[in-house]
């Protein structure tokens, strides 16, 4: 990747001399999902699949952005300070999001950069790639420019450009996970305090299997946004009986005896999942902690279920997915990962029986569905870095 990367880049700014190399994780989320909004645990791991980057200061006052993954784009250029989101900058408005975001937080670079980007992460599928190419990017301009972040800084950061240049309500789950990812190991994440620990994902005979639906994430965006309301929604009526500042300061027999005030059946569902989604996190964390991969893996599609019925988030080719993939022997547990809508299924399941599955189950979901899986199998690697 690095060579490719050099060689792109001396063909397009004339030399590669000087240029430096970067890479930053995605992410997969094991357990806790749709819970880093409402104050709960998350447990993701980051991934070896990421994002890559040769970038080198330019002594002029522009940024000249290039995707190797989107050559059709061409260059893109902004002044040292892009504004606001701009439709035509396409992919390069998470980076000059961030130098935006940067600038507002003191880090003011003093001259511009160019940088060529490739990636091996599938895009909207839930794996984080628009997180990975943020992260990426605040690392390589602190390393270029001599700032420092640390790494719950530079998640927060990088959040807050996906927040308010791009839009997109996020938690701070992806950010997090991929600033400080750890290779072997899962990240267990209180979102409300922001203070993570790791656990040593050792599977032994298991392997942790991402399955992409293929079928790309719709409506995304402002179903993302409606369940942040809903959940708001739901705190509040819930705090007018008692005096807690998240959902998932609620445990479920607190749920239980309050759970009237909600009123409403879709906010006591949408309350439900995120109050016994945060215990099954907790659980997990433990499970991982011990050893017990089989109680892990009983876990996960509990929280499909939930995020299916609870929830809503699933549709109906991850539903399949997850329907074909508990039934199948060898599979532990499988469950949706990321945002939903379409996009990743995460399946634990035994090593010697990876093949058959993706056989049995791959054959299946295209008859049924139509679209045609792609696997890949996780490893857990570090957070971003300088090649
Ligand atoms: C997306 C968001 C995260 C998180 C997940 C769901 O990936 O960016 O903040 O809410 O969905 O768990």
């Amino acid at each position: 990747m690095k060579k490719r990367l050099e060689e792109e880049f001396s063909g397009l700014f004339g030399s590669s001399d000087g240029v430096r190399f970067f890479f930053a994780p995605g992410r997969v989320n094991l357990m806790g999902e749709h819970i880093d909004y409402n104050g709960g645990y998350t447990l993701p791991c980051a991934l070896t699949m990421g994002t890559y980057a040769a970038a080198r200061k330019n002594g002029t006052g522009k940024l000249r952005l290039y995707s190797a993954d989107y050559p059709e784009k061409g260059m893109i250029e902004a002044e040292l300070t892009p504004e606001r989101y701009q439709p035509e900058w396409d992919w390069a408005n998470y980076p000059f999001g961030v130098v935006r975001t940067m600038e507002k937080e003191g880090f003011r670079l003093p001259e511009g950069v160019d940088i060529v980007y490739s990636g091996t992460l599938p895009a909207s599928s839930g794996l984080s790639s628009s997180a990975s190419i943020e992260v990426l990017t605040a690392y390589l301009l602190c390393s270029l420019f001599g700032f420092t972040l640390s790494v719950t800084a530079l998640a927060k950061l990088t959040q807050k450009a996906e927040n308010e240049f791009v839009g997109v309500q996020c938690g701070i789950l992806d950010q997090l996970s991929i600033a400080a990812g750890r290779k072997d190991c899962a990240i267990f994440m209180d979102t409300g305090a922001l203070t993570y620990e790791y656990a040593p994902l050792e599977l032994g005979e298991h392997a942790l299997l991402i399955v992409n639906s293929n079928k790309k994430r719709a409506l995304n965006e402002s179903k993302y946004n409606e369940r942040r309301q809903e959940c708001e929604e739901a705190l509040r009526r819930l705090q007018t009986v008692c005096d807690k500042k998240a959902l998932c300061d609620f445990s479920p027999e607190e749920f239980e005896s309050y759970k009237a005030v909600l009123d409403q059946e879709v906010l006591e569902r949408r309350a439900r999942h995120a109050v016994y989604e945060n215990a099954r996190t907790i659980q997990s964390f433990e499970a991982l902690k011990q050893g017990d991969i089989a109680r892990f893996g009983a876990l996960m599609p509990e929280s499909h279920l939930s995020l299916k019925e609870n929830y809503e988030v699933t549709g109906k080719e991850l539903d399949l997915l997850a329907e074909l993939s508990n039934q199948f022997p060898g599979v532990l547990g499988a469950r949706m990962t990321g945002a939903g809508f379409g996009g990743c299924l995460v399946a634990l399941i035994k090593k010697d029986m990876v093949s058959a599955y993706q056989e049995k189950v791959g054959t299946e979901y295209q008859e049924k569905s139509g679209y045609r899986a792609d696997f890949y199998e996780a490893e857990a690697g570090g957070g971003p870095c300088e090649l």
